[in-house]
């Protein structure tokens, strides 16, 4: 990671400037970084190797010719139960342009969140590649799809977990080179494969076998795990 940061050498406070532009301050044991001040792309890397483990929506939409896309998506999060609620980002590119998810988003506002086992991780990585705008992930990469029933792009047959969604909004933050597209999505109905279920009806994480994304490459599994009660 990047950050411009230099030694520290225990005593006092120093300020640097860092490679990246962005004002970097040793104190002691820690270092301070001016968000405000930092390139984006640095602000990025240590965002992503920071906040984590994040959840993978791995999202499905549809062109209005009908050309499916699949692409994963760390910036995800649900966000309510009343209604029904998710959230996710495509950021825009580096030369500023929308990405495919968000064009379709655009024609026909409507989506499935995948969820991703470890068993799906290397198919859900190679989607993430750049692919011309109409090529599908599905087809280039062997994934096998499966109709959804109340919303036209289709879901990952083999996902543990598809959210089908319609878009609430698209909340825009910044403009240009990774600008965030906030898209928030009404969820309107839920595949759960039964042998990710516990005896009591209920989702076990252990079952799921999720994988989170940590910072660079890295990913973590939910498979290892403790209990806190609540207070
Ligand atoms: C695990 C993982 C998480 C990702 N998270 C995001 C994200 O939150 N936002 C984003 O814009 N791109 C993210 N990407 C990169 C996109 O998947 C990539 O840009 C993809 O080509 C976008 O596809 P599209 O142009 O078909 O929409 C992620 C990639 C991976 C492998």
């Amino acid at each position: 990671m990047g950050g411009g940061a230099f030694a520290d050498r225990g005593g006092g406070s120093r300020v640097g400037k860092g490679l990246a532009g962005g004002v970097v301050r040793c104190v002691i044991g820690a270092m301070e970084l001016d968000f405000s001040a930092l390139a984006p792309r640095e602000a990025y890397r240590w965002m992503i190797g920071t906040i984590l483990p994040r959840p993978i929506a791995w999202v499905a939409t549809i062109s209005a010719d009908g050309r499916t896309n699949l692409a994963p998506f760390s910036f995800f999060q649900g966000i309510t139960a009343n209604p029904p609620t998710l959230m996710f980002v495509p950021v825009n590119k580096r030369d500023g342009t929308p990405k495919d998810t968000l064009r379709n988003l655009r024609e026909v506002p409507e989506f499935v969140v995948n969820l991703v086992s470890f068993d799906l991780g290397e198919k859900m990585n190679a989607s993430s590649a750049e692919l011309p705008h109409g090529e599908s992930e599905f087809a280039a990469f062997g994934i096998e799809a499966a109709p959804s029933t109340r919303v036209r792009p289709p879901r990952v047959a083999a996902a543990p977990v598809a959210f089908e969604c319609t878009v609430h909004s698209i909340v825009l933050i910044g403009e240009g080179p990774l600008a965030a597209n906030v898209v928030f999505g009404r969820i309107l109905n839920a595949h759960v494969r039964n042998d990710v279920l516990d005896a009591a009806g209920r989702p076990d994480p252990a079952k799921l076998d999720l994988i989170g994304r940590l910072g660079g490459n890295s990913y973590a599994r939910t498979t290892e795990r403790f209990e806190l009660e609540r207070p």
